[in-house]
């Protein structure tokens, strides 16, 4: 098993598995651009169905001038605290690939293959000394107006990047919430030759 930021696993993994975690508390200060760019490169050495890279990125730095309009493109509860990030990326994939005749048909694996680029981010971050924090909760509609993204690309999801700051930093209510998430045990997601539903 390892221990590592108050996480404990099973079996001995490395601890980079258990010391990425998606914390609320950033520092409120820029990051170097060839920062962010690292870890853009490390998610898009992501493997992906055909090695289709379905994914795409659109991003926005603290300190210049798209921040605040990316900013305000997540839902109220996110903007409250992603706001004090360095970096926010929107993670967009595009739902179609070329046939071997040439023509668009759908990709079936386009938010898998992008699930696994944004993974990679955040190990590639983490190893950076940088956090991450992945988000659901973001206005897809109003990112694709906003940044004129075709309708056969996908808006997934959203995540900022940033240093830890201080957690009294937070509003009480997710003052609270920062803290370290468990696991289910393996043996309620693995199974040996039979699958069990919840
Ligand atoms: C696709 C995705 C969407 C998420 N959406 C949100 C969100 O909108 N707001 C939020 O505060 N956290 C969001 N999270 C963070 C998760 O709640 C968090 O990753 C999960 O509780 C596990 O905790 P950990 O990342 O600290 O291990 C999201 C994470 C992922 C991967």
């Amino acid at each position: 098993m390892t221990d590592s930021n108050h996480r404990h696993s099973e079996y001995p993994i490395d601890p980079l598995f258990l010391n990425r975690w998606a914390p609320r508390a950033f520092d409120g200060q820029p990051m170097p651009k060839a920062d962010f760019l690292t870890i853009l490169d490390a998610a898009h050495w992501a493997p992906s169905s055909g090695n289709g890279q379905p994914w795409r990125f659109v991003y926005a730095l603290r300190g210049t001038d798209g921040f605040d309009d990316a900013v305000g493109l997540l839902m109220d509860g996110n903007q409250v605290w992603a706001g004090n990030a360095s970096a926010l990326v929107f993670v967009i994939s595009h739902a179609k690939r070329k046939s071997r005749d040439g023509t668009l048909v759908d990709n079936a694996t386009h938010a898998f293959d992008s699930g696994a680029a944004w993974m990679a981010a955040a190990l590639q971050a983490k190893l950076m000394g940088y956090e991450t924090h992945g988000m659901a909760g973001i206005h897809k509609d109003r990112i694709a107006e906003h940044y004129g993204i075709p309708a056969d690309y996908a808006v997934n999801m959203a995540f900022v990047v940033g240093k830890y700051g201080h957690k009294e930093t937070l509003p009480k209510p997710l003052r609270e919430r920062e803290v370290q998430s468990t696991r289910k045990a393996l043996a309620e997601v693995a199974f040996e030759g039979s699958f069990t539903a919840d």
